[in-house]
């Protein structure tokens, strides 16, 4: 019997199907305006937080880039496809974040899945590390560490937890790493650093921050939020697939760090580099977002209006205070049929539900972006009051 039979059985009893669907761009300047199945929709859930995805500076350089270099790296960096636009890249990025050196790679996945890889390789630590981690850290950074790793899981944003972990293997003389991300993709709500970095630093583990959804939404600069701590994080990891518009990832660290990564990350070693067209991207944006203030502000502006909006009716965000807002309504079908009410009213807000988020806690996950009008606005608080009346 073939083996697709499993995979069949899998599909047929999966209560929670995911399917692709085919969201086309809407002739316009901006990704927020989206067309799906004939019907223009606004755009609630992208990650494209200040609108660089179509930015005419974005565009240009990616062309640029493109025109000069061709449209692909044509080998690993490590082979020959390293070109000096990545050094330039790279020391911005450093300078950036407050660290010695960085690092890009080809996507956010693949750099938390391979970094991790190789800061846990038990044959340099010479043992198999402790890894304390975050219940609701993204999946890149759970899908190497679980087999690699003994892995210890506080609960969410629970610092007290994470105490009590650290305290109780105090005596083990594995190696420790602390891995969270800044902004919690899922909830929105963030880390405390002010408390965490001390946490880390009595007990000597090596503090991993994922700033993938802060980098250019937070920090004077639209540096993120873990730069103003980079003397205490070991490594920090970002991406440029959501405020910088683009594809990509950065980790921001010291130069020995890069030169380990260089040697046993096989997420940059056995990998094509990103291409030129991506690097423009990746340019483009490094150089708009510190002066990207008023982005910044309107942003913020829209999930506080948003958050006073649901707190009228009574609708559970959770924790969140940032510019990503769910919408928690528990039940996954209840949640598929409100999502599918407000595409009726032209807003789009996709469905997150298990196993992305613990059972009873699905969600419609709004993405407040600075590429939204007023207008766009108006018609999300509007259509959320309707559907609920
Ligand atoms: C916290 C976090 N880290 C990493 C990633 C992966 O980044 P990328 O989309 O660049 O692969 C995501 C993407 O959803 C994320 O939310």
């Amino acid at each position: 019997m073939s083996l697709e039979h499993y995979y069949q059985t899998f599909l047929q009893n999966n209560p929670y199907p995911r399917e692709l669907k085919n969201y086309a761009f809407d002739d316009h300047a901006s990704s927020i305006y989206l067309n799906y199945n004939g019907k223009k929709l606004i755009n609630f859930s992208s990650s494209d937080y200040l609108g660089l995805a179509k930015h005419p500076l974005l565009l240009a350089r990616s062309h640029q880039y493109a025109q000069k270099l061709g449209t692909g790296s044509t080998a690993s960096r490590l082979v020959s496809g390293n070109f000096p636009q990545y050094d330039v890249l790279e020391k911005k990025i450093a300078a950036a974040m407050g660290k010695a050196s960085a690092l890009i790679l080809a996507a956010g996945y693949q750099a938390n899945t391979s970094i991790l890889e190789a800061l846990f390789d038990p044959a340099i630590l010479t043992a198999k590390p402790l890894v304390f981690c975050d219940r609701l850290c993204h999946a890149s950074l759970l899908a190497t560490t679980r087999f690699l790793a003994e892995l210890k899981r506080f609960q969410h944003n629970d610092l007290s937890h994470l105490a009590e972990l650290l305290e109780k293997y105090k005596h083990d003389t594995r190696p420790k790493f602390i891995l969270v991300e800044s902004i919690y993709s899922m909830d929105g709500d963030q880390v405390d650093f002010a408390k965490l970095v001390p946490l880390a630093k009595q007990h000597h583990a090596f503090l991993y921050v994922d700033d993938a959804h802060a980098v250019g939404v937070y920090g004077e600069y639209g540096q993120g939020k873990a730069a103003a701590y980079a003397a205490d994080i070991d490594i920090i990891m970002g991406t440029f697939s959501k405020a910088l518009g683009s594809f990509g990832a950065y980790v921001a660290c010291s130069h020995t760090l890069r030169d380990y990564l260089i040697n046993k990350c096989k997420g940059l070693i056995y990998s094509t580099g990103p291409s030129p067209a991506v690097l423009g991207a990746m340019d483009a944006a490094l150089e708009l977002i510190p002066a990207m203030h008023a982005e910044r502000q309107r942003v913020a502006g829209y999930a506080a209006r948003f958050r006073q909006r649901l707190d009228k009716h009574h609708l559970n965000y959770g924790h969140s205070d940032t510019h990503i807002v769910p919408w928690i309504i528990g039940d996954a079908e209840e949640t598929i049929r409100m999502s599918l009410l407000l595409q009726e009213q032209g807003i789009l807000g996709t469905t997150i539900r298990p196993p992305s988020v613990p059972v009873g806690k699905s969600r419609i996950r709004f993405c407040l972006s600075a590429a939204h009008s007023e207008e766009d606005m108006a018609q999300l608080f509007y259509a959320i009051e309707n559907i609920i009346k």
